[in-house]
């Protein structure tokens, strides 16, 4: 065995290596914290000889985040599919945070919040810059896979994309339109929601 003048532990891999190694312990601890309800508090130094560190937590947080959506698909599979879903409908036509764009194949997924969204959550957030940039939602696929769904809308704010919603053209940029082709969905709205309908103002 070699010799060694060592006066402190030493490991010597390639950066690669030393950068999984690193974000992997830190992983474990942060599971290990959050399973007894305490945070992990990190020291975290600066410079760039780190930076392959917090890619790789980067990494391996986007895989726990894809493995948590396929998990859910898979809970909602393994109990039978949804019977039933209620859902609300956001300024921008989002059903779930199924924002303007969002496929009618999509499932489960992180999405970035619409900036209206993210204005509309304001109140509950105490301020605009405390409201996530993103969320983890049920895609559209995984809506319209529920056999009865009810839609809830009350206000006069959801008047206008109500209106779109129930009397427009399917767009991709308003989810709830795709809700017209469901065999089983109905909009439940209070008479200020209504207010924008063509039966109501006609
Ligand atoms: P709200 O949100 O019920 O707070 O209006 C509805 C939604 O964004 O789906």
């Amino acid at each position: 065995m070699a010799q060694t003048r060592e006066r402190v532990p030493v490991v010597i891999v390639e950066y690669d290596q030393i950068a999984r190694t690193i974000a992997e312990r830190i992983a474990a601890l942060i599971r290990e914290r959050n399973a007894a309800g305490r945070p992990a508090v990190l020291g975290l130094a600066t410079g760039s000889t780190p930076i392959g560190i917090y890619r790789e937590l980067i990494r391996l947080h986007r895989e726990e985040g894809e493995a948590f959506c396929a998990g859910y698909e898979q809970a909602i599979r393994d109990a039978g599919g949804i019977d039933f879903q209620i859902l609300g409908i956001g300024k921008t036509g989002h059903i779930g945070f199924n924002e303007p764009g969002s496929g009618v194949e999509s499932r489960t997924r992180l999405i970035a919040l619409d900036t209206v969204t993210r204005r509309d959550a304001s109140a509950d957030f105490f301020g605009e810059d405390n409201v996530p940039t993103e969320a983890i939602t049920m895609g559209v696929a995984s809506i319209l896979d529920a056999r009865e769904i009810a839609l809830v809308a009350t206000g006069e704010h959801k008047a206008a994309i109500v209106r779109r919603a129930v009397e427009g053209e399917p767009d991709p940029d308003v989810a709830a339109t795709y809700l017209q082709n469901h065999p089983d969905a109905t909009f439940y709205l209070d008479p200020a929601a209504s207010a924008e309908l063509t039966r109501v103002k006609t």
